[in-house]
């Protein structure tokens, strides 16, 4: 399962990127006007941080717009997503961008009929948005079982499930089970996931009993800090 970082905070994603396991980032409109500053010059940032895919959603809701701010954007760098809304010139624009060779992530999807259109437009990823689902009273996770059985049965789709609007460590448990190839998490549920007050507690132990056996597994060897910039 691949993590996507779902922010466009620079500094966020430069932490989280040293962890080693984020695979990609995914912005949208509202994530940019949080993060502030120009939206090439974080989607270029972004894109130079993290090699994997990093989605950059287009402003307009008309075909022709749409596919110039797409081809635009992909032009930033060969990573970059195009994002487009699940709208009938949004999965138009989707099949013109892929035939040119661009990754598209399909977003706003909120049912399944509506990711089966998605892979018929050939997008890279769908966006399914469960917390908002959630929010409503519905089910979220019920709509990614229900994407990820159909493009199992569907081998010719191959649009990636892209779960969004991630909310908590259950969804992304969750999500997996399903057999979702890839999640956008945000900053937080990320570090979330690591938490489990039996490992803190289980650690304060350990190091308590190490120390009172008086040894260093290093010695004298002990690692420089890295020198300061
Ligand atoms: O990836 C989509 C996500 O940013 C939307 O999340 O929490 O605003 O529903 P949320």
């Amino acid at each position: 399962m691949k993590f996507f970082i779902d922010t466009a905070d620079l500094d966020e994603i430069r932490d989280l990127a040293a962890t080693g396991l984020i695979d990609g980032a995914t912005t949208n409109p509202s994530l940019v006007a949080k993060a502030g500053g120009k939206f090439e010059d974080i989607i270029a940032e972004i894109c130079a941080i993290l090699p994997g895919p990093v989605s950059a959603e287009v402003a307009a809701t008309d075909f022709e717009t749409m596919v110039a701010e797409g081809r635009k954007l992909a032009k930033i760098a060969p990573n970059v997503t195009v994002k487009v809304p699940l709208t009938p010139d949004g999965l138009k624009a989707c099949k013109t961008l892929t035939d040119d060779g661009t990754m598209v992530n399909v977003t706003l999807c909120f049912s399944a009929g509506q990711a089966i259109l998605a892979a018929k437009a050939g997008a890279t990823f769908v966006s399914p948005f469960i917390g908002r689902l959630d929010d409503i009273g519905l089910r979220g996770m019920d709509l990614i079982e229900d994407i990820c059985t159909i493009y199992r049965a569907q081998p010719a789709f191959k649009t990636e499930v892209l779960v969004a609007s991630v909310r908590s460590v259950g969804h992304v448990i969750d999500a997996a089970k399903a057999g979702a190839p890839v999640a956008t998490l945000p900053p937080v549920v990320l570090r979330a996931l690591y938490s489990h007050p039996l490992t803190d507690k289980g650690l304060a132990a350990f190091l308590s009993d190490w120390e009172k056996t008086g040894q260093s597994i290093l010695g004298d060897d002990v690692p420089k800090p890295a020198a300061a910039e």
